[in-house]
């Protein structure tokens, strides 16, 4: 029996972090058949001449919101063109189940998903071009019990029907439960609150993944809480995007990263993930208080999807502010204005991070890759969502040797799978899904940029 396919004279990196090693990789029936000897040097039904060409396994973004892009855009071209086969989706306290929210606009869920299994459905009903593992969002739990208002603590009775949530999530198969702390109503709620509903997570297998209280001036105070509640639920922790905003704060990442290894050291399960550029992006609404406008933080915007007013998006505000002859504050109110419900869809993206702090990321052992992209394709998104993993292979990897390439791959693929519980991918072994990306390491790279986001990323061909 001929294989479906075998990669020929490829330089496989496994995703283990072991040397690269010449060789051939069969593939049969959607799995790995043969790595090495005559299974995988005879005969195909399809050869692929790789001489020059790295395999790797499939990329997985462990930070997506690409919850409702399963749906409305299931060939998920952003995501395949860099290489990626599979996503975790929930993130940042935001999941298209227990009940539909808008406050990420681009993941807000398709009506009726009112468990993992119903939006597991919903996605099912079409092809989608990657494997998906989903959190359980806070925000999300939150707002389907009290409402998006509330600042209070939940009564005993609200905290049972959130942490029965929870637990449904993960007996359908959520790999955890997340948190975005700066947003809102997620940050109204106490440390003992979200004890209360990662500890199911934990019991179950999955982890605690947290967009921490402050990632700025406030960061490691944030750090320290994230710590404690990974502790006090006996939950693993995975610290989302991790980053110190903000010129002021800037290189203290490294102090940041040392509370996680002293964590990790008596004993506390710790990884995180980062996106490789130095402009965040979110909720424009979410980071503004329009009664004290930060000046600072406006001068530094941009506006990446606007749907009250497109004519805004892709534009700083410090352009549109000249454009219309009014101050930075106006700019702000004049993007926020109109529908409320369109409003609150407003992305923005700002200039905020410490090209240092993000070495000093990538260097770290227990660091993986998420892109953070939303997956808003009407405007000008952060082009994060079309260039984050070609651009950790061409920047960090080849350009600035931050890290060598077995590495970044393990770090794209293995750590990941092994952390997320995405079980049987992640490596090139006999028996994995086939989930593989073939690219030129001398070549490939991002080309989208903050004015060209949608840019493909270059040097790529995949299989899975
Ligand atoms: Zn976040
Ligand atoms: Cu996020």
């Amino acid at each position: 029996m001929p294989a479906d396919l075998v990669f020929r004279d490829v330089r496989i990196v496994d995703g283990t972090g072991a040397p690269a090693r010449e060789g051939d990789v069969a593939v049969e029936a959607g799995r790995i058949s043969a790595t090495d000897g005559a299974a995988a040097t005879g005969p195909a039904t399809r050869d692929i001449d790789g001489r020059g060409l790295v395999l790797s396994p499939g990329f997985v973004d462990t930070h997506t919101h690409d919850d409702a892009a399963l749906v409305a855009h299931p060939g998920l071209e952003f995501k395949v063109a860099q290489g990626c086969t599979s996503l975790v989706i929930g993130n940042c306290g935001f999941s298209a189940f227990p009940a539909a929210d808008d406050a990420l606009g681009a993941t807000a869920a398709p009506a009726g998903s009112a468990t993992l299994a119903a939006f597991r459905a919903a996605v099912h009903r079409q092809p989608t071009a990657a494997n998906a593992v989903a959190l359980i969002g806070h925000n999300t739990v939150r707002t389907a019990v009290l409402g998006p208002e509330e600042r209070r603590p939940p009564t005993s009775n609200e905290l049972a029907t959130m942490r029965a949530a929870v637990e449904r999530a993960m007996d359908d198969g959520a790999c955890g439960f997340s948190t975005g702390l700066v947003y809102t109503p997620g940050r109204w709620s106490t440390t003992d609150e979200i004890v209360a509903l990662a500890e199911p997570a934990g019991e179950r297998g999955g982890l605690y993944a947290t967009h921490i209280r402050n990632e700025a001036a406030g960061l490691l105070t944030a750090i320290d809480e994230a710590l404690a509640i990974g502790r006090a639920a006996g939950t693993p922790v995975h610290i989302s995007h991790h980053k110190s905003m903000d010129p002021p704060n800037w290189g203290r990442v490294p102090e940041s990263l040392a509370r996680v290894d002293a964590a990790h050291a008596a004993g506390q399960d710790v990884t995180l993930d980062v996106y490789p550029y130095t402009a965040t992006s979110g909720p424009f609404h979410q980071y503004v208080d329009l009664d004290a406008i930060d000046l600072d933080f406006a001068a530094r915007t941009r506006i990446a999807s606007c749907p009250a007013f497109p004519r805004y998006e892709g534009r700083a505000l410090a352009d549109i502010a000249a454009d219309e002859g009014v101050g930075l504050d106006e700019a702000v109110r004049r993007v926020l204005g109109g529908d409320p419900a369109l409003a609150r869809q407003v992305v923005s993206i700002t200039t905020a991070i410490d090209e240092a702090d993000i070495e000093a990321n990538l260097r770290h052992p227990r660091m993986m890759v998420g892109s953070d992209g939303i997956p808003d394709l009407r405007g000008n998104p952060h082009p994060r969502l079309f260039g984050t993993f070609p651009r950790v292979l061409a920047r960090y990897v080849r350009d600035r040797a931050v890290l060598p390439l077995e590495e970044a791959v393990r770090r794209m693929t293995g750590l990941s799978c092994d952390r997320f519980g995405l079980a049987g991918r992640g490596r090139i072994e006999v028996g994995a899904w086939a989930d593989l990306v073939l690219f030129d390491p001398a070549t490939v790279v991002d080309t989208a940029t903050y004015d060209d986001p949608s840019a493909s990323p270059r040097a790529w061909c995949a299989w899975w």
